[in-house]
């Protein structure tokens, strides 16, 4: 294992002259002040992108992604040139390999002060073979509210990449409490949301579907690729609101983001769904060829 990359970003948000606008930071040292308010409260954004073979995967949607969460949040507005730049630079000084991803963190900062607290990682990815090729269990699980939360309660924040993972993790260990090793979340009037760190895609015949991303869940850029590569297979691809009865029904279905690319799902609250592994296969491949 290579040893990660870490860069501060002195000046990230837009009009800020400081310069140089990032540099290196030693990765094994502490970084983050105990009064940052992302250690205390969580409140702070972040993206993940894969880096595969040295390239950045869709780099100009996860910074969009990251520029409309800083303004869900109220936060300052990311450069995101000054941004694309340091990402670039840390994934330079990373030694090279087949599969890594950069993260990149804006927080609010120390408590009082108003001024950002800015960085950007990269270190090698996890192994997800398996989980790409054999699939993996699913159970569903309430997220408490109604599919309709960003229109109804903006303040919630739904819809935001922002720090506050607490609960993503939580229903991570309540599948592996049922047995299942990921999870597809629903509203409370029975609709399919997203998966904790993932966009869910299901195949009905010829139709691929997703959740439309007005419910409170991410714009997925993966699923974005995920529908390119769909379309070029001649099928339909559409965003709609999708029901639970939907995805039991399904043909197919993914969980799909970045660096774990798409894994399929093997079982739904322990019912077997069978996995297209060629399909998969095609799939996954075409997402690790990503050229944007
Ligand atoms: C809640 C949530 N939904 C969807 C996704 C998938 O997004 P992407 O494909 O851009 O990684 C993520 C990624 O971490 C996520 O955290």
């Amino acid at each position: 294992m290579s040893k990660p990359v870490l860069f501060a970003i002195y000046a990230p948000i837009v009009g800020d002259t400081t310069s140089p606008a990032f540099g290196q930071a030693d990765a094994a040292e502490p970084f983050v002040n105990v009064m940052d308010l992302s250690v205390t409260r969580g409140d702070g954004i972040f993206e993940t992108a894969s880096v595969v073979d040295g390239h950045i995967q869709a780099l100009e949607q996860h910074l969009a992604r990251f520029v409309r969460s800083a303004a869900l949040l109220d936060l300052p507005t990311p450069d995101a040139a000054v941004w694309a730049e340091a990402i670039r630079a840390a994934v330079a000084a990373h030694e090279p390999a087949h599969e890594r991803f950069v993260k990149f963190i804006m927080t609010r900062g120390i408590e009082g002060t108003g001024i950002p607290t800015a960085w950007a990682y990269v270190d090698d990815a996890e192994d997800f073979t398996e989980e790409r090729t054999a699939g993996i269990a699913v159970v569903t699980l309430s997220r408490g509210y109604r599919h309709d939360i960003a229109a109804t309660s903006p303040w919630l924040l739904q819809g935001a990449k922002t720090l506050s993972y607490a609960v993503h993790k939580s229903v991570l260990r309540e599948a592996n409490r049922r047995g299942a090793q990921d999870v597809i979340l629903t509203a409370t009037d029975g609709y399919v949301l997203e998966g904790p760190t993932s966009s869910v895609v299901l195949r009905i015949g010829d139709r691929i579907l997703t959740p439309s991303t007005d419910q409170g869940i991410l714009a997925g850029t993966t699923q974005a690729s995920v529908f390119e590569f769909f379309e070029s297979e001649g099928l339909v691809a559409e965003y709609g609101l999708v029901t639970v009865e939907q995805l039991a029904q399904a043909d197919a279905v993914w969980l799909v983001s970045s660096v774990r690319q798409a894994a399929p799902v093997n079982a739904i609250d322990g019912v077997a769904l069978p996995v297209d592994f060629e399909l998969t296969n095609r799939l996954n491949t075409a997402l690790l060829a990503r050229t944007e």
